[in-house]
């Protein structure tokens, strides 16, 4: 059964984790840019935060406010009965997320967060998708700069190559950005649950069915100048190559044998060892409890950059696409990655679950599988640069 279907319920849309960074700045957007007969609410386990954010928002008297709290199960069962599409912003998800998804699974409730923890992906997928397939619910992750821009920009670039063909796509991405309190928590979050990541992705790895007639695979590049790029290429440990293969499995256009390899691109090395060396850092820091701590103290939830530093910030993803004797160059880019382009993607895919026309799936789906060809022509419309583009004037002929 489809969300379609759910006309009965009082919300066509309930935004969870409303009264956090992101969460306020997708309220905002909502606000602005939702059709007037968005049936909506917010929601959080601080009814007068909440009501403070319906005063600020234009339109807000007409917004629903729900109290739940992640600690009162019923609250998210209540908060699933009651929408057609839920979107929560209430991480680190793995803390926080797993009794949200049980809900919608068992109401057929359809189901967007913000998670980049691969952790969380593969448990919920365990877990959590075979009753989502019995009640028609969609379970879409990564519903933000991860791994949006990622998965629809393979997407886009894939149906620029031949069809029935092996293809290959690499992904190179760069963003001037800062980040959040809750981002930061996140992540520090993750990097310190190495054993339970592993074993999440084996656990996956059982009771998924193989992929059959096809290969699709997402290996770690070698660190390298490319020239396609003009700059250095850095493997990119995120969870946004193991949402792409996914996409992959699911969608047969990307043919019998498909390969993804996802960087960041830096133009000069020392910056790219810089990047390098933080990262290692902050990943050794994540595994003692006191650093841990001292480096959470630096950003606090609902910390996040200021209007004028987002307004600053830019991401461009360029993917190089090879298959069928063609290469193709294309190009995903927007403003500011983690928060104002973030808010926008996950509003709009919101809103693409609650009211487009979109292929039958039901169960964890990414975005490229469930609302591929209505999300791009989505995010395009609100300003996000899907398109083919020049060849770098380094990079060799095919
Ligand atoms: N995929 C991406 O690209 C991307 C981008 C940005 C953020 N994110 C992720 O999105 C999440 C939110 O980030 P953020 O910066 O907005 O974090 P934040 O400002 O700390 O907001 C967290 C929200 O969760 C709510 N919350 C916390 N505990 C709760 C509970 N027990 N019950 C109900 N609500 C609870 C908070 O409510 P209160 O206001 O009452 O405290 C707040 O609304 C993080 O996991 C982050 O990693 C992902």
């Amino acid at each position: 059964m489809s969300s379609l279907n759910r006309t009965d319920r009082p919300y066509d849309l309930v935004l969870f984790g409303a009264t956090g960074f992101v969460g306020s700045l997708t309220a905002e957007y909502l606000a602005a840019h939702a059709p007037k007969d968005l049936r909506w609410a917010v929601a959080g386990r601080d009814g007068r935060k909440l009501e403070r954010l319906c005063q600020r928002l234009p339109g807000g008297a007409d917004v629903g406010v729900l109290r739940a709290d992640v600690a009162e199960p019923a609250s998210l069962h209540a908060l699933a009965g009651h929408a057609r599409v839920v979107a929560t912003t209430v991480g680190p998800y793995v803390l926080y997320g797993e009794q949200l998804v049980a809900a919608c699974a068992d109401a057929g409730t359809d189901y967007l967060d913000l998670t980049g923890e691969p952790e969380f992906i593969n448990l919920m997928y365990v877990r959590h998708d075979t009753r989502a397939r019995e009640t028609g619910a969609r379970l879409v992750h990564a519903c933000g700069f991860d791994s949006v821009p990622h998965d629809l920009g393979v997407y886009f670039t894939v149906r620029q190559l031949p069809e029935g063909v092996p293809l290959t796509v690499d992904g190179y991405v760069n963003v001037d950005a800062a980040f959040s309190g809750g981002t930061l928590a996140s992540a520090l979050n993750q990097f310190a649950r190495g054993r339970q990541l592993l074993a999440a992705a084996r656990d996956r790895d059982r009771h998924e069915p193989r992929l059959r007639g096809r290969r699709v695979a997402a290996p770690t590049g070698a660190p390298r100048f490319a020239r396609e790029v003009g700059a250095w290429a850095l493997p990119l440990p995120t969870v946004d190559p193991q949402i792409v293969a996914r996409s992959a499995k699911a969608l047969d256009r990307y043919g019998p044998d498909f390969r993804y390899r996802h960087y960041a691109a830096v133009r000069h090395l020392p910056g790219a060892l810089g990047g390098v060396a933080a990262v290692g850092a902050v990943l050794a820091a994540a595994q003692l409890p006191p650093a841990r701590r001292w480096l959470s103290d630096r950003l606090r939830p609902g910390d996040g950059p200021s209007a004028e530093r987002r307004a600053r910030s830019r991401f461009t993803v360029r993917f190089v696409g090879e298959g069928g004797g063609r290469r193709v160059f294309t190009e995903v880019a927007g403003g500011d990655p983690g928060y104002d382009e973030t808010a926008k993607m996950f509003a709009e895919a919101a809103l693409c679950l609650a009211f487009d026309d979109l292929p039958a799936t039901a169960g964890q789906v990414t975005t490229a599988q469930a609302m591929g060809d209505a999300l791009t022509g989505r995010l395009r419309a609100a300003g996000i640069t899907f398109r083919v583009a020049a060849a770098h004037p380094s990079s060799s002929p095919v």
